[in-house]
């Protein structure tokens, strides 16, 4: 996706934003100091850790570690992709994304199709007005008319034509929706959906990619949905997301459920947070979707052998999004019942109260394998450990790992290595006075040091002449820091967050993320921008020593080789 973007228009964005302009109107931020602050807005706390730095153009928070330039913050609080961050954060400033030829075309060819998509949710909505029948049929279901708008629910009348004859002249964009079905041989295109309720699928934008439609009586299949088609993608969407994202982020969590009618139904009793799949089990795609949004995504599902089912693949599927700040939690309804059938009967309230029976992720992950074994004898215990390991191997490294980890030897009265205390990060304090340098202090080696202070301090590369930066290429880590000196070197306003954004795509970016906030000292305080002067003059005389040397010991091995005859390499 990001490759649709040439690299160095990401770069000019990320030079004409203001990350505070961008932060400030969504969180309110605060001047402390050099930089702004705030609560952090990707966890619960009372006092402000979130630091938004102007001249880095990059934000980090202390508690939850969150971080990013401008883009990494509307995709991280927007649950916005790459390249729609990319176009929010250009629209606000008036630039125009630029695409190569085939994105553009894939992207103009599809323009039409969504204003068409749009117009056909219209016309079934005016369908809808229209039909008693179909009124009635969504009455007895319990919705009012302001559900129904809500979700844009409509109506297709039976027969074949009926778009053809509201959209004459589009048959062929008619066709690429999948709205149409081509006849065979030769035959006319007919209607897919007829004599349907119809309910619009939006994306993340808002806009209509597909229709979920059901019959109003007992006739098969009972649902029918868009084929995958350019705008469509089924194994990825989630109906009801673009409608539920602002409660589902006031509530801190998202409720997936099965059905269309159970997300209606839920919006109906004030319950707006959920989402459905789209007759697929849920996958990784849509627990990442999911988690873009909110950090905590529960799942709802029938308690029949299907459900269960369901649900295990979806804990499959959401381990491995479960870095620290995620958590998931799994709701089983009694046997015959949908979300829809518990509102109905019980109203919000019954909901909320099977929903405080829910469990979380890792006790069903442990419930689940041990219910088939005998957890009494040694036997069980060691095919539980031995079932969970390769399971407990997706989540990725931190705190919640740790702690599931730790579970599993309570379960089994067995250490299996887990740190028991995990390790809380030493505050931070306040940058320290710059101080002679000291080469060693650091607990880093000198090329991660100059790593640091240039992805922290861009404008230290220009205090260095261009000649001593001659350091041998082939030593670990020189090739990034020739690189980040590269870019830094050609822009005198070279900063932390369009830095990084050269690497977002590259091996090294969790690493250079590590170091452009990790603070310089080993006891957790800053650099000030004096001493990084002074330190990275330091580092690049220490590295460039050192490369001496490596060449100094190549050569002197290549001629002790050609002494004893052997092949020089
Ligand atoms: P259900 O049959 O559980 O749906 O299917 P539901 O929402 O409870 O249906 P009603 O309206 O209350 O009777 C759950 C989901 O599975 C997909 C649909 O996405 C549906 O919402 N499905 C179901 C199909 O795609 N086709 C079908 O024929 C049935
Ligand atoms: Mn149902």
């Amino acid at each position: 996706m990001a490759g649709q973007i040439p690299q160095h228009f990401i770069d000019d964005l990320l030079a004409k934003v203001d990350i505070v302009d961008v932060i400030d109107k969504r969180v309110t931020l605060k001047k402390s100091g050099s930089n702004y602050s705030a609560c952090c807005p990707f966890h619960n706390e009372k006092t402000p850790s979130f630091t938004v730095s102007q001249t880095k153009q990059f934000y980090h928070c202390f508690g939850c570690s969150a971080n990013g330039n401008a883009i990494s913050f509307l995709m991280e609080y927007e649950g916005m992709h790459f390249v729609d961050a990319i176009e929010s954060l250009a629209d606000s400033v008036g630039l125009e994304v630029p695409r190569n030829a085939q994105a553009k075309q894939i992207r103009d060819d599809s323009k039409p199709l969504y204003t068409l998509m749009e117009s056909i949710a219209a016309w079934y909505q005016s369908e809808l007005r229209k039909s008693p029948e179909a009124i009635d049929y969504l009455k007895t279901r319990g919705l009012s008319g302001e559900t129904a708008k809500r979700f844009s629910i409509g109506y297709v009348p039976d027969g074949w034509d009926g778009l053809q004859t509201h959209f004459p002249g589009q048959e062929a964009a008619l066709l690429k929706t999948g709205m149409l079905i081509q006849g065979d041989g030769g035959k006319r295109p007919y209607q897919r959906f007829r004599k349907r309720i119809m309910f619009p699928i939006r994306d993340r934008r808002g806009r209509v990619i597909g229709f979920g439609g059901r019959v109003l009586d007992n006739q098969e299949p009972k649902y029918l949905n868009s084929p995958e088609t350019p705008l469509f993608h089924k194994g990825s969407e989630l109906y009801g997301l673009y409608e539920a994202r602002k409660a589902a982020q006031d509530a801190a969590a998202a409720i997936v459920v099965e059905g269309y009618m159970d997300v209606v139904a839920l919006a109906q009793h004030g319950i707006d947070n959920a989402v459905a799949t789209l007759g697929t089990a849920a996958n990784q795609q849509h627990s990442e979707a999911l988690f873009r949004v909110v950090p905590n995504i529960i799942f709802c599902f029938d308690g029949d052998r299907a459900g269960r089912a369901a649900a295990w693949r979806a804990l499959t599927a959401t381990l491995p999004c479960l870095q620290d700040g995620h958590d998931a939690h799994f709701l089983f309804l009694p046997d015959g019942e949908d979300p829809d059938s518990v509102v109905k009967a019980g109203g919000a309230a019954g909901f909320r109260d099977l929903m405080s029976t829910r469990i979380p992720i890792i006790d069903y992950l442990y419930q689940h394998l041990a219910s088939e074994l005998d957890m009494t004898s040694i036997g069980g215990k060691a095919t539980l450990a031995e079932k969970a390991k390769p399971l407990l191997a997706t989540i990725p490294k931190g705190v919640y790992k740790q702690l599931a980890l730790q579970r599993l030897e309570a379960l089994i009265g067995l250490s299996l290595g887990s740190k028991s205390t995990p390790q809380t990060p030493a505050p931070r304090q306040a940058a320290r006075p710059s101080r002679a340098p000291s080469g060693k202090d650091s607990g880093l080696t000198p090329m991660s040091r100059a790593v640091l202070l240039c992805l922290q301090f861009p404008q230290v590369v220009s205090t260095v002449a261009p000649d001593d930066f001659d350091i041998n290429p082939q030593m670990p880590g020189a090739e990034v820091l020739l690189k980040l000196i590269g870019y830094c070197d050609s822009d005198p306003r070279m900063t932390t967050a369009r830095l990084l954004e050269r690497f977002r795509d590259g091996r090294n970016h969790d690493y250079l993320i590590k170091l452009a906030t990790k603070p310089y000292y080993p006891d957790g305080s800053d650099i000030d921008s004096d001493g990084a002067v002074k330190e990275f003059a330091h580092c690049i005389s220490r590295l460039r020593e050192r490369s001496r040397q490596t060449l100094a010991d190549k050569v002197e091995l290549s001629a002790r080789k050609g002494l004893l005859g052997l092949p020089r390499r």
